[in-house]
């Protein structure tokens, strides 16, 4: 595969979609051929299945039902999205991919991370991204800079202590996986954080 792929990662609140629109505002500047888009979803199936997996209305959906749908969706966005724009040499940024599963459902759920690669393994075939930019910012932090949560979707409903779960399961993910995930520090406002990827990117070579 010739183009680069970047995903981005973080707990709710941490300002994913408000770096995705400023790296893309920054790759538009800069001529640089790529596609932005998202998980669950990015597909018109995932899309479908992401309003079934966030859906309150799905309350009592089991952990490993969670779990097989992330994937699906995942596996559907990776053959008809991500995998062609790679081989038609664009960058691929994507908010959020196969670490939210790992994060949420192996760590958050307990689940474990081993089950949770089996799961998806048949989905992401080994198409692993370049770089996975995290937005290091604890929930409570992120809770305290935006005044408030969203509880809007199933998974945002869950409590405090599963969002923390979600966090350290993401610092455990960046010890072991130092080659790949990249730390973003973003305490500062999206444009002090914003400048920090862009660095971030340009030091491994992806920019
Ligand atoms: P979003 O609100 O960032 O678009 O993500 C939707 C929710 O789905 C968010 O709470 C994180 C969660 N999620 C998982 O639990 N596992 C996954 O594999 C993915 C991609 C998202």
């Amino acid at each position: 595969m010739k183009g680069k792929f970047i995903t981005l990662e973080g707990c709710e609140g941490a300002g994913k979609s408000a770096q995705c629109n400023l790296l893309a505002e920054y790759f538009n500047k800069n001529n640089i051929d790529y596609i932005l888009t998202r998980e669950p979803g990015g597909t018109p199936v995932a899309e479908k299945i992401r309003s079934i997996i966030l859906s309150p209305e799905n309350k009592g959906m089991s952990y490993e039902c969670e779990t097989l749908l992330y994937a699906a969706a995942r596996a559907d966005h990776l053959s008809n999205k991500i995998i062609p724009a790679l081989n038609d040499g664009k960058l691929v940024l994507c908010d959020r991919f196969l670490d939210s599963s790992l994060a949420y459902q192996a760590y958050a759920r307990g689940l474990g991370t081993e089950t949770v690669e089996k799961a998806n393994f048949f989905a992401y075939e080994n198409c692993m991204p370049d770089v996975t930019l995290f937005l290091d910012i604890s929930p409570e932090d992120a809770f305290r800079r935006k005044g408030g949560v969203d509880k809007n979707d199933r998974i945002e409903l869950e409590g405090a202590e599963f969002h923390m779960k979600v966090y350290k399961g993401y610092l455990a993910l960046a010890e072991k996986y130092p080659m790949r995930f990249i730390k973003i520090p973003c305490m500062g406002n999206k444009y002090q954080t914003h400048d920090n990827i862009v660095s971030a990117l340009k030091s491994r070579g992806i920019l």
